[in-house]
């Protein structure tokens, strides 16, 4: 087959050069170029303007918004409630969906699950292997007692004949496992490289689009976690799922990073089992480690994960550091911690200048949300002063650099689960106060880091 001509573009300025070059003719910036293929003669004629359009394309109509009709979207439930929970319902028609996440978390075990949930409602699925061959699937699919599975399955990694085969097979959901394996004939560079990412990403989404069918990608990540390849994967898509979790332990999360197709930051929660995942359906306790009494360091969060509250314990270690102490989170945002560390300081006079600082939130969850703060500063004092934080002693609210505690969205529910949890003392702040109190928990509202401070205290 002909190769098209490969052209080097920059992704900053879109100057292109036919040979690769680390410093861009156009705009100066480096290692800017990505390889792409050159447009084809026609293509230029989009650079066309004013009346020479006309002789090209009739001018087609343009309707007013609310002339069209907004139907709703059709969405098919796999039958994994979390899964479906953090797909806002279910598999969207013609949606496209990317699922990141470590090696070995599970992508491949969820997504051939959900497949052969879809196929058992009597919908066609294709699941197009580049990382694995037919009989590893088969395999895996006899573990998670599939073997009887009618889910179709490619071993394929070109392009050109995954796109002709999906054309010919038609099935309403496509699993694409993974991206970074397939490549194009048309590019010269290897697969997994930003450039056939990016252009086999955006013909398959072409593909979803023009056909209806829903195409789901599973992308392999950085070692910093972030989707490998072109940012721009993340923005061709509808909807971003991430994997999170620890894998030492049993239980995984899926986030939605980005939903076109319903809410973001909703999580599903499953188990690993023998048997492949399976959703835990209430997970409020599952991030809470077990200890018979309190013990210095440790604090229960109510943070609320998309629509769901949960409970999150939070732990610190604050020990004797040397000439330049660490600040080290595993779950948290580390700058947010050196900021939180600098209000104490100031606003509630605890000082840690000289200690090493470690906060981990339990089970591998990731806490994004600001309403951590004073949970984490509370397990901070907690450790650095040796004393345990109450029994039943939950808290939240965010930590202003005034030394203000703010509100946390949706508070009465956080307290609401804690109480349903058996949690009985909580400090939280004072605009979140419910006006009735809550049976079995005796609320704290504070304003200030300071009185958070008193208000622990006083309870010790
Ligand atoms: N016999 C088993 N019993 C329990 N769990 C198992 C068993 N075999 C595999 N697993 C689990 O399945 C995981 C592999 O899942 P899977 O292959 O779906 O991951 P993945 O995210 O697709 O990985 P990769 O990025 O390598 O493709 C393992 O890490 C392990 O936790
Ligand atoms: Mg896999």
């Amino acid at each position: 087959m002909a190769k098209d001509k490969t052209l080097y573009t920059c992704s900053e300025c879109g100057a292109s050069s036919p040979r690769w070059l680390g410093k861009c003719p156009g705009c100066g910036a480096w290692n800017t170029l990505v390889e792409t293929v050159a447009e084809t003669p026609g293509a230029g004629k989009n650079r066309l303007s004013g009346a020479q359009y006309a002789g090209l394309a009739p001018a087609q109509q343009v309707v007013p918004l609310s002339a069209i009709e907004a139907s709703e979207v059709a969405r098919t439930a796999t039958g994994l409630a979390e899964l479906d929970r953090v797909l806002g319902g279910g598999i969207v028609e013609g949606g496209v969906v990317l699922i990141g996440g470590d090696p070995g978390i599970g992508k491949s075990t969820l997504l051939l699950q959900a497949l052969d949930a879809l196929q058992h409602l009597g919908l066609p699925v294709l699941y197009v292997t580049g990382e694995e061959s037919g009989a590893q699937v088969a395999l895996r699919a006899r573990r998670l007692g599939l073997a009887a599975s009618q889910v179709q399955v490619l071993a394929e990694i070109q392009l050109e004949k995954i796109l002709a085969t999906v054309d010919a097979v038609q099935p309403a959901v496509c699993v694409i496992d993974s991206i970074q394996t397939i490549y194009s004939d048309q590019l010269a560079s290897a697969p997994g490289s930003v450039a056939q990412v990016r252009e086999c990403a955006a013909h398959l989404t072409r593909l979803a689009k023009a056909s209806g069918i829903a195409i789901v990608f599973v992308g392999h990540v950085t070692k910093e976690g972030a989707i490998a390849g072109p940012r721009v994967l993340e923005h061709m898509v509808d909807t971003v799922l991430y994997f999170e979790g620890d894998t030492h332990s049993s239980f995984r999360l899926v986030r939605a990073i980005k939903n076109r197709f319903g809410a973001v930051n909703e999580i599903g929660v499953f188990a690993m089992t023998e048997q492949g995942l399976k959703g835990v359906t209430n997970p409020s306790a599952i991030f809470l480690s077990q200890h018979s009494e309190p013990v210095p360091g440790s604090c229960v969060l109510v943070t609320l994960e998309g629509t769901r509250p949960l409970l999150v314990e939070i732990q610190a270690l604050v020990d004797g550091g040397g000439v330049s102490p660490r600040r080290l989170s595993v779950g948290l945002d580390r700058d947010r911690l050196a900021m939180l560390l600098a209000v104490l300081h100031r606003h509630a006079g605890v000082a840690c200048a000289d200690q090493d600082v470690f906060v981990n939130a339990v089970g591998g969850v990731r806490i994004s949300e600001p309403a951590a703060d004073l949970a984490v500063l509370l397990a901070i004092t907690s450790s650095l002063r040796a004393k345990p934080l109450p029994k039943g002693f939950i808290a939240f609210g965010e930590v202003g650099l005034a030394g203000e505690v703010r509100p946390a969205p949706r508070g009465q529910e956080r307290l609401k689960e804690a109480a349903k949890l058996g949690f009985t003392v909580a400090v939280v702040p004072k605009a979140n106060a419910p006006k009735k109190p809550i049976a079995g928990l005796t609320i704290h509202a504070v304003e200030r880091v300071e009185q958070a401070m008193d208000a622990v205290r006083g309870l010790a």
